[in-house]
């Protein structure tokens, strides 16, 4: 299985470090994907690390992974709660695929305590601040590591 993984980040993820750091904390964007570089060469992955504040960009970077991925890491942030396309591309992808909340969104007002993605994640980690994107890399190399590989 392809060892690539495409991280995605959803709308206002761009803010991070700036936005109600009292919820998301004081880590950029830029701090988050480093980290998970750092981490990614260590479990022997190659990443994409990717946000937008549109849609259908998020969309598309599910596609293009169908074709050449063996796992996804997402926070779809805002999107997490509104996008049935989001859901349905992820609905076309075969390999795993972990939800990343870097606020604990059920301690939180009602309409974030439900997710559309979560319908299609393998996993979801909340709450556990920006440390969720590792763990949910390291959860994709674990899944990748123990698939067994099909005989010629
Ligand atoms: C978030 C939680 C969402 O409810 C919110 O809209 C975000 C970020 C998180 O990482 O905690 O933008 O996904």
């Amino acid at each position: 299985m392809s060892r690539l993984v495409y991280v995605l980040n959803g709308p206002n993820i761009n803010l991070l470090g700036k936005r109600q750091p009292h919820i998301y904390g004081h880590e950029t964007l830029a701090d988050v994907e480093r980290d998970c570089r750092t981490l990614a060469r260590e479990l022997k992955l190659e990443i994409k690390f990717h946000q937008s504040n549109r849609e259908y960009e998020i969309i598309d970077w599910i596609h293009e992974a169908r074709e050449t991925a063996g796992g996804i890491v997402i926070n779809p942030a805002a999107f997490t709660h509104t996008s049935v396309a989001i859901l349905d591309a992820l609905n076309t992808f075969e390999a795993p695929v972990i939800e990343v909340h870097i606020s604990n969104v059920h301690k939180r007002e009602p309409f974030r305590h439900h997710s559309y993605v979560s319908l299609r994640a393998d996993g979801v980690i909340a709450g556990l601040g920006t440390q969720g994107y590792q763990l949910g890399l390291r959860r994709i190399a674990k899944l990748i590591d123990e698939k067994p590989t099909a005989k010629a």
